[in-house]
């Protein structure tokens, strides 16, 4: 077990994510529901440091406006009283059959213009609870059959959705920023924006795209058969990593959701050394500064006491693997085995300074491709180094040695 979590390590969970009772397509729920405030106070009691939530995971889809204000009055009350931060609020355009279609670009305008102002609503409230990140995930942006959907049509309307919300944001003057959540999948057959690539692109063609960024997610990623940690990398060299879903998924299959570090354990660690530890070859690259947040779902098999075992098992799994990415890139073994590999050669700028494309065809440098490529690289040396620190081997490193050339 790792040390208890504590509001300095910022962690955050999804009021849906303790609170989902274990409904899926084939069964029922397998338990029963908490109000908001209970789960909010559970996981302050627990360590963590802030929460996270739906616009209707505070109050039904069918709410009134007294009804809903009460249910906020209530929260805030809990939150301030633990000392609670509620760091993000997103909106649900996924769950009531009107958006069957999706929100932004549902093929109906009259659902297109219903799904931006209950987004726009969720803005109001997000800057109400102090919220400083607005996600936004489609999950019912997309569609099962090519025929059906427009695609240049759907991405004009996508755009022009974010662009409204990132305008009214600016306008209200509010301190907050969204952070657009890519799925490849689930539940539409095929839903827009798939991977954090596509999303940069779409953020790149808004007016007011600098206020938006990404919340990638670990198994969506996956989901797109995926490198997550890559994902995480470029979204911080773009300077739009401005939130994160942490959890866990195994394979190619259904949003598994699992808790973090129960899916690819490996490359668990390399998140997380990349997010405490930053990249090795450029300290002054920009690093994550944001809430450590878990999306993910206890599994139905699971009682309460499970799903206050499993929150309790992100945070300790997240904290065991940020000592072991720190004795890595400590371990003197470590550092030279990096060296070895490039790692840090990478860093340096393949051209010299000043020197132009056609100084380098006029150069001769006495490079010799048959020498280059006798180079060993000795990357599964340092594989096998991260694997040691990662399983607790009391000597990482002795076994493999050093490279003899
Ligand atoms: C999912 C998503 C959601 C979103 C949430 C916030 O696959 O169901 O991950 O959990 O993160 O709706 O927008
Ligand atoms: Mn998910
Ligand atoms: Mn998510």
């Amino acid at each position: 077990m790792s040390r208890q979590p504590t509001p300095a390590d910022r962690f955050s969970f999804g009021l849906w994510t303790v609170g989902w009772l274990g409904a899926d397509p084939f069964g029922l729920p397998t338990r029963t529901a908490l109000d908001p405030w209970e789960y909010a106070a559970k996981l302050a009691e627990i360590g963590a440091w802030g929460i996270t939530l739906h616009d209707n995971d505070l109050f039904p889809f069918d709410a009134d406006e007294a009804t809903a204000a009460a249910a906020e009055r209530r929260l805030k009350a809990a939150t301030d009283a633990s000392g609670l931060v509620i760091e993000m609020v997103t909106t649900n355009t996924f769950t009531h059959p009107v958006f069957k279609d999706g929100g932004l670009t549902s093929n109906d305008r009259g659902v297109r213009r219903f799904g931006l102002r209950k987004v726009l609503r969720a803005v109001d409230l997000a800057a109400r609870l102090g919220a400083t990140t607005f996600v936004m995930w489609g999950g019912r942006e997309g569609s099962e059959y090519d025929g059906s959907k427009d695609v240049y049509a759907a991405l004009e309307r996508y755009r022009e959705g974010l662009d409204t919300v990132a305008g009214y944001i600016k306008s209200q003057g509010y301190d907050l920023r969204i952070a657009l959540e890519p799925k490849p999948n689930e539940p539409r057959g095929d839903i827009f924006l798939p991977t954090v690539g596509h999303a940069l692109a779409l953020i790149a063609e808004l007016d007011h795209g600098d206020i938006v960024g990404l919340n990638p997610e670990t198994g969506h990623e996956q989901m797109a058969n995926v490198n997550y940690t890559h994902a995480l990398g470029q979204a911080l060299w773009s300077g739009k990593l401005f939130h994160l879903d942490l959890n866990g998924q195994r394979g190619l299959k259904y949003d598994q959701d699992l808790v973090f570090g129960h899916g690819d354990l490996v490359s668990a660690f390399f998140t997380v050394d990349l997010l405490e530890n930053g990249f090795p070859g450029y300290p002054d690259a920009p690093r994550y500064t944001g809430p450590r947040h878990f999306d993910y779902k206890p599994s139905r098999t699971e009682g309460m006491t499970g799903v206050w075992a499993s929150a309790r098992a992100c945070m300790s799994t997240y904290l065991l693997l940020a000592e072991k990415a720190a004795a890595f890139r400590a371990d003197p073994n470590v550092q030279e085995a990096m060296a070895y590999a490039g790692v840090f050669e990478l860093a340096e700028p393949t051209l010299a300074a000043g020197e132009t494309a056609a100084d380098l065809l006029a150069t001769d440098d006495g490079f010799d491709p048959v020498k280059a490529a006798e180079r060993d690289f000795g990357f599964v040396r340092l594989q096998q180094l991260a694997t040691e620190h990662l399983i607790g081997s009391p000597t990482p490193g002795a076994a493999a040695g050093r490279p003899t050339g």
